[in-house]
């Protein structure tokens, strides 16, 4: 993802965007079009921009003066009498585009031309906060930092709510007894009040745990409203009703006030629950009410990641709305990140250094809901084995998704399908292609995940 589409919202508007040393400049280029190019001067390899701004007047490079129209067309050579004819002809010298799809009020670039398309690549993931109109929503805040561990492990460190209990331990403290996965039992409601009472508590920590991100205060504001509406007497029809109620009342008043919320209970009732879902490779999003936090996770160096969250959320058609321009930076650790993120944030230096360790071999996951760590590995050794995209992206479908999901098969062709490129023999010192031998040990370590054996492994890590 290389940048919210409200960042530009003006023709002529662009954005920097940089990962491992290449830099694209992504710009808008009409009311709907939006274009990015490979950010280096036609003329001596110059980067052409830095950052963001208006190139309305187009791209004037700083080192001699020649000078891009924004749809990549040159538009002024200094002193071209200087130059052979065959130096400067239109189509030789317009900016190299690089290849740039738009969804969910974003747009993505690819540096693979022949890589399947983006909407493609990215379901269900797509299809799934499309009904939360995720596209509609802007962006309230935006905070970066930069995590001193690798990004797959930034990633993972979301992949699940299995470490929810002991990482957030606030986000439980009334609504859950027993803990993440203690079984169906771990309600413990007793009366209405309870219910009523839990809800708008957790309502409130995730609010503030996740810096107003998820679930916003307009949300709680509707919860406090209705908390004196009667219930039944029985914890668990009063839990669907208080639910249904309150999702019903959000919309309402977001309808009455312009917003174009979706009808949160048809969502609810067509399966449209889960609030942390993953996009290949480094986007998430975290779906509640009208509302989205979204991260963006960019490798900056082997153990170095640059981690972003935007809190998002739907606002009234039409109305004027000025995005934060650039994220605020902090440092990984600085008290002020908001709570739940801090608390993520924290286990990964000290997870990253245990990696390290001789007394660490392999992960042993839980094949029931940590399976996406190992479906994800598998999709990436797929990616370093050179393998076609063919095979890649029915694989890419099981990973886009939800968090907490099961381990899944991840399905590889016969070696002769492994693209011809100069990354296998790189991909081999990383494990290589997946020989038979190793996918059976593979399919073994999944059941005995999901039996829950111990002493056995979900997946093997490779760094
Ligand atoms: S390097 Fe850009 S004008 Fe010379
Ligand atoms: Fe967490």
């Amino acid at each position: 993802m290389a940048c919210r589409l409200e960042e530009i919202a003006e023709i002529g508007d662009y954005v920097e965007y940089e990962i491992l040393g290449r830099s694209v400049v992504v710009v808008r280029t009409g009311p709907q079009t939006v274009k990015a190019y490979h950010n280096a001067c036609r003329h001596r390899g110059m980067r052409l921009v830095q950052g963001r701004g208006n190139a309305a007047n187009g791209f004037v490079c700083p080192f001699h003066g020649w000078c891009w129209n924004t749809d990549g067309s040159n538009r002024f050579v200094f002193a071209p009498n200087l130059f052979k004819k065959d130096q400067l002809e239109d189509a030789d010298l317009r900016l190299r585009e690089c290849r740039l799809e738009t969804w969910g009020g974003c747009a993505f670039i690819n540096f693979d031309d022949e890589a399947p398309p983006l909407r493609a690549s990215l379901e269900p993931f797509a299809t799934y906060h499309d009904a939360f109109r995720v596209e509609q929503m802007r962006a309230e805040s935006w905070l970066s930092c930069v995590l001193p561990v690798n990004w797959k492990l930034a990633c993972e460190a979301f992949m699940e709510g299995y470490h929810a209990t002991q990482t957030h331990p606030q986000l439980l403290a009334r609504s859950v007894k027993r803990g993440y996965g203690a079984g169906t039992d771990t309600v413990g409601f007793t009366d209405p009040d309870d219910v009523v009472g839990s809800s708008i508590y957790f309502m409130k920590v995730l609010s503030e745990g996740m810096g107003n991100g998820m679930i916003h205060t307009k949300d709680i504001a509707v919860a406090e409203d209705l908390k004196a509406m009667p219930l039944p007497s029985d914890p668990m029809q009063a839990i669907v009703e208080w639910n249904t109620k309150l999702n019903a009342e959000i919309v309402r008043r977001s309808h009455d006030a312009g917003i174009p919320m979706p009808d949160l209970n048809q969502l609810v009732a067509t399966g449209h629950v889960s609030s942390v879902n993953y996009g290949f490779p480094h986007y998430y999003l975290l779906p509640v009410y009208g509302n989205a936090a979204a991260y963006r996770v960019r490798p900056l160096g082997p153990e170095e990641t640059l981690f972003e969250i935007w809190t998002t959320t739907l606002m009234p058609e039409g109305a004027r709305h000025v995005p934060p321009r650039a994220p605020t930076q902090m440092a990984w650790d600085d008290p002020r990140w908001p709570d739940v993120v801090r608390q993520d944030f924290a286990n990964l230096p000290r997870q990253q250094g245990g990696l390290r360790s001789p007394g660490f071999d392999a992960m042993r996951l839980s094949g029931e809901v940590e399976g996406l760590i190992s479906n994800y590995h598998r999709v990436i050794d797929g990616y370093l084995a050179g393998r076609s995209h063919a095979e890649i992206l029915p694989n890419l479908s099981q990973v886009s998704g939800g968090i907490d999901a099961p381990i899944r098969p991840i399905a590889w062709k016969g070696e002769a399908g492994a693209r011809k490129t100069g990354r296998a023999d790189r991909s081999r010192d990383a494990g290589g292609p997946e020989k038979p031998a190793r996918r059976s040990r593979a399919r073994s370590a999944a059941k005995s995940s999901r039996a829950g054996a111990p002493g056995k492994r979900g997946s093997k890590k490779r760094r």
